[in-house]
């Protein structure tokens, strides 16, 4: 069974408890890296071609502009083919209820049926919002499983329930 992680995170200025903060890695990008010391996956970060603000009050205006418009931001790059992965674990941020339209992008780039789709979606409070379901509007033919939330302030502390969440679904 090969596995690829493919994620999307944004670094710069975020949101924590009701402070603003830089970050250098973004909270998704710390997940990932907590999953990687757990198993054995490539892995594949989503980029887009123009990132939205380092500063966070403009890149909330960015996203949620690009949500309004259904917008399909081009991306650095993509992987070649998914066709060697059975399983696609997909971690990104809860922007506006649902997953950055640059995952949306990557998402429509290929053709998931027959594989199986765990995402993962670190968020402030609103869990994974629809994002579920989006994901498997985009993906038909995948097994999309029951999904993981993690709180993104605290995504440090996030590699137990990462575990447990992997565990039950038979990744480790
Ligand atoms: C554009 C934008 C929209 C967001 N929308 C939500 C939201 O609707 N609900 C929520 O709980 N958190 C929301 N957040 C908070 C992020 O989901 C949270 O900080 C996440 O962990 C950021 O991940 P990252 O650092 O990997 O990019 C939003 C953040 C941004 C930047």
């Amino acid at each position: 069974m090969k596995t690829l992680i493919a994620y999307f995170s944004r670094a710069d200025e975020n949101y924590f408890g009701g402070a603003m903060r830089y970050i250098k890695v973004g909270n998704t990008e710390v997940v990932v890296g907590k999953m990687r010391e757990l198993i054995d996956a490539d892995v594949f970060k989503i980029e887009m071609k123009k990132p939205y603000s380092p500063v966070y009050m403009t890149c909330i205006n960015e996203a949620k502009d690009d949500l309004r418009k259904n917008a399909r931001p081009e991306l650095v790059s993509l992987p070649e083919s998914i066709d060697g992965y059975d399983n696609i674990i997909l971690a990104y941020p809860n922007y506006w209820g649902t997953v950055p339209m640059a995952v949306a992008t990557f998402l429509e780039a290929f053709d998931f049926s027959g594989k199986t789709l765990l995402p993962l979606c670190t968020n402030e409070g609103s869990g994974m919002g629809h994002s579920e379901r989006d994901v498997m509007k985009m993906c038909r033919g995948a097994n999309v499983v029951k999904g993981l939330s993690i709180t993104g302030s605290a995504a440090e502390s996030s590699k137990e329930s990462v575990k447990r969440w992997l565990i039950s679904n038979g990744m480790i």
